[in-house]
C-alpha cells in the first residue's frame, strides 16, 4: 500500500480507536527475533541467517528454501507464494505476488472432458496439466532485492547443508507419502518414485535419513544464477519436459516459465476494532475475505465476550457465510478480470452486509452482495455466474521479525499435497491451476475464476500483518488450508485481538469452517455448551478431526516480548533469538 493510504487508514484507526483489543502498541526490543514456521530445521535456518545480522526477509528465504526440502508436500521451488513485508523504519507495507500462471494453452475447458463434465481428481490433479509456471523463487529474489541485507547465494547454506549431508523424514511427510501411494500416486513419476519409495516399492518411513542430491543442484544453480535457473537452461527444461509427458501431459513451455513475473503490490488493508489489518490482494482472495470477516464480525459484536460465548461463534459463522459467498462470487485474476476489492472491503459495504446477519439463527441460504452499492454503479451480482468450487489440503506459512523489527508473513504452495505428484530437480511441481473453477459457465454466465491463457488461479491465501493505531507492528499470522485458510487466520485475530489470548491460544483455538450450508467444527477443541447452543440456531455442525489440519505460525508484539505460536495440528515451532 502507498505510504499515504496505508497512513489514512491507520489515522482513521486512531481516530475511532476504543480501548478494546488485547495487542499492544509496544515495539520489539532491539535485538530480539523470531521465526514460526512449520518445521524446527526450517525455523533453525531462519534463526542462523538474523543472528547474522540478517533480514526478516533473508530469514524467510533460507527458511523457505528448507521447507521445499523437508516439507515438499507443501511448498518450493516448484510452486508460488505471496509475501507481505514490513519496514519498521519507514513503517511502510509490501505484498509480493509469485502466483503461478497458466500456460499459453490453457483455455476454460481446461479441467473439462470430452463430456463436458468436470475432470476427476486423477485426471485433473496428477499430471502435467495441473501445473502453472513456478514463481516462488522469482517472487523471493524481488523482496531480497528490495529487503535483503545477506547476500542471496549465503540464504542457501542451511538448506543445502541438508540436503547434502540428510535429513531425517517427519512424520507428517512419511504419512502424507503413504497416503499418496495409496492412491497409486507419486509412483508414476520416475523421479518422485525414486525419491520417495525404497528399491523395492515401500514408501519412505518417518525417521529415515535421506540426502535430495538433485536439490541441492537446483539450490546451487538458483544460489549462482537466481531465478533465471529455473526458466532457462537444464532445470527449466526438465521442468517442461516433466510437465508434458504423457499420460495427462500439460502445455507448459519454455515461453510459459519466462512469461510468469512477480509483482510487487499494495497490501489490501482495512480497520479492525483499533487496528489495521494487511493481507494479500487478488489474485488471492485471502485478504479482502479476512477483512470481509472481520469486518462483519466486529458490526455484529460491538462488545465480544470470549471463546466460550456463543453469540461471538455464532457472529464468527455469519461473518465466513457471508464472506465467502462474496469471495467465491467475485474474486479472481486481477490482471484479467475486474475484481471490486475496494468496494468489498467498503465500511459502508460491510455495514449494509452485516444487517443480513441475525445471531438467533443459522442463514438459510446465502448469496453473494452488491458491492456497487458504495459507488453507485451498475450491479456487479449478476455478472459471474454463481460459482461454488472446492478444494484439497500441501502449503505453509512462516511469519519472521528481525532485531531492527522489520516482518515477513510469507505463504507458499504446491496446492495439494505434493502438488502434481511430478518432481523435476529434487522438487515438486505444483498442480496450482486446480484452484481454477473446473466449470467456466454456471446458468450461461461466466465465472470469474474460470481458467484461461496465462492467467493466474484464484487463492486463499492470507499472509497478514497487523499494525497498531500508531502504524508499529503488532502481530503477523498466516496458514495453509486451502479455502479454510480464511476462516483460521480470521478466527485467531479475533482470539488475540477480542479474547485477549496469547497467540499459541488462538492458533489451539477450535477451526470452524463456514464455507457451505455444513459447518466443517473441530468440535472437541470448543468450549462447553458452544457446540449446542450453535445446533439449537440451526447450524449443521459436522465434527472433523485431522481434516482441518491448518498450520498457524506467527506472533504478536507484547511490552513483555515477541508472543509467538505455532499449530499444534502439524509439527512447527516458534522460537526466538533471545536478546
Ligand atoms: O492458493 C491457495 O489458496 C491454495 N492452493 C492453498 C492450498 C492449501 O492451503 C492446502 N493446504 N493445506
Amino acid at each position: 500500500m502507498h505510504r499515504r493510504s496505508l497512513l489514512g487508514v491507520i489515522l482513521s484507526v486512531a481516530l475511532a480507536a476504543c480501548a478494546s483489543g488485547s495487542l499492544s502498541s509496544a515495539p520489539a526490543p532491539k535485538g530480539e527475533g523470531m521465526v514460526a514456521a512449520a518445521d524446527p530445521r526450517a525455523v533453525e535456518a531462519g534463526l542462523e541467517m538474523l543472528r547474522r545480522g540478517g533480514t526478516a526477509t533473508d530469514a524467510a528465504i533460507a527458511t523457505m528454501l528448507v521447507l521445499g526440502l523437508v516439507e515438499p508436500q507443501s511448498a518450493g521451488v516448484g510452486g508460488g507464494g505471496f509475501l507481505v513485508a514490513y519496514d519498521k523504519r519507514t513503517r511502510d507495507l509490501a505484498a509480493y505476488d509469485g502466483r503461478e500462471q497458466a500456460p499459453a494453452g490453457a483455455t476454460p475447458a481446461l479441467f473439462l472432458g470430452a463430456d463436458g463434465k468436470p475432470l476427476g481428481y486423477r485426471d485433473a490433479v496428477l499430471g502435467g496439466l495441473s501445473t502453472g509456471a513456478p514463481s516462488l523463487v522469482a517472487m523471493l529474489e524481488m523482496a531480497h532485492r528490495e529487503n535483503g541485507r545477506l547476500p542471496w547465494a549465503d540464504l542457501f547454506a542451511p538448506a543445502l547443508r541438508l540436503a547434502d549431508e540428510g535429513f531425517v523424514i517427519s512424520p507428517r511427510m512419511a504419512a502424507l507419502v503413504a497416503g499418496a501411494a495409496r492412491l497409486g500416486a507419486l509412483k508414476d513419476d520416475p523421479e518422485a518414485r525414486a525419491y520417495f519409495f525404497d528399491a523395492a516399492g515401500a514408501p519412505l518411513t518417518a525417521g529415515t535419513l535421506r540426502t535430495n542430491p538433485a536439490y541441492a543442484a537446483t539450490l546451487r544453480a538458483i544460489a549462482r544464477s537466481g531465478a533465471r535457473a529455473l526458466t532457462q537452461g537444464p532445470i527449466a527444461d526438465d521442468i517442461v519436459e516433466t510437465v508434458q509427458r504423457a499420460p495427462r501431459g500439460g502445455t507448459l513451455s519454455l515461453a510459459d516459465l519466462r512469461a510468469v513475473k512477480p509483482r510487487k503490490l499494495e497490501p489490501v488493508c482495512g480497520a479492525y476494532r483499533a487496528y489495521t489489518v494487511c493481507g494479500m490482494g487478488p489474485p488471492s482472495s485471502g485478504g479482502v475475505a479476512v477483512l470481509s470477516i472481520l469486518g462483519l464480525y466486529e458490526r455484529a459484536r460491538p462488545a465480544p465476550v470470549g471463546a466460550a460465548d456463543a453469540d461471538d461463534w455464532s457472529a464468527y459463522l455469519w461473518a465466513s457465510r457471508l464472506a465467502y459467498a462474496d469471495r467465491d462470487h467475485y474474486v479472481a485474476d486481477d490482471q484479467v478480470v475486474p475484481v471490486p476489492t475496494a468496494g468489498l472491503t467498503d465500511p459502508r459495504y460491510l455495514t449494509a452486509r452485516a444487517s443480513e446477519i441475525d445471531l438467533s439463527k443459522a442463514p438459510l441460504r446465502v448469496q453473494p452482495g452488491d458491492p456497487s452499492i458504495t459507488v453507485g454503479g451498475p450491479s456487479l451480482l449478476d455478472r459471474w455466474g454463481r460459482d461454488t468450487p472446492g478444494d484439497t489440503p500441501g502449503t505453509t506459512h512462516l511469519s519472521v521479525i528481525d532485531g531492527d523489527g522489520n516482518a515477513v508473513a510469507l505463504t507458499a504452495t504446491v496446492e495439494g499435497p505434493f502438488g502434481s505428484h511430478r518432481m523435476a530437480g529434487g522438487f515438486m511441481l505444483n498442480n496450482q491451476l486446480t484452484d481454477f473453477s473446473f466449470a467456466p459457465e454456471k446458468n450461461g454466465k461466466p465465472v470469474a475464476n474460470a481458467p484461461g491463457p496465462r492467467k493466474r488461479p484464484r487463492s486463499s491465501m492470507a499472509p497478514t500483518i497487523i499494525l497498531d493505531a500508531k502504524g508499529d507492528l503488532a502481530a503477523v499470522i498466516g496458514s495453509p488450508g486451502g479455502s479454510a485458510i480464511i476462516g483460521y487466520v480470521a478466527k485467531t485475530i479475533i482470539g488475540v485481538i477480542d479474547w485477549n489470548l496469547t497467540m499459541q491460544q488462538a492458533i489451539d483455538l477450535p477451526n470452524l469452517t463456514a464455507r457451505s450450508d455444513t459447518v466443517r467444527a473441530e468440535t472437541t477443541r470448543m468450549a462447553p455448551g458452544v457446540e449446542a447452543a450453535l445446533t439449537a440456531r440451526g447450524w449443521k455442525i459436522a465434527p472433523t478431526g485431522a481434516t482441518e489440519a491448518s498450520g498457524l505460525h506467527g506472533f504478536r508484539v507484547t511490552p513483555q516480548g515477541l508472543d509467538g505460536g505455532a499449530d499444534p495440528r502439524r509439527e512447527g515451532v516458534a522460537r526466538g533469538t533471545g536478546r
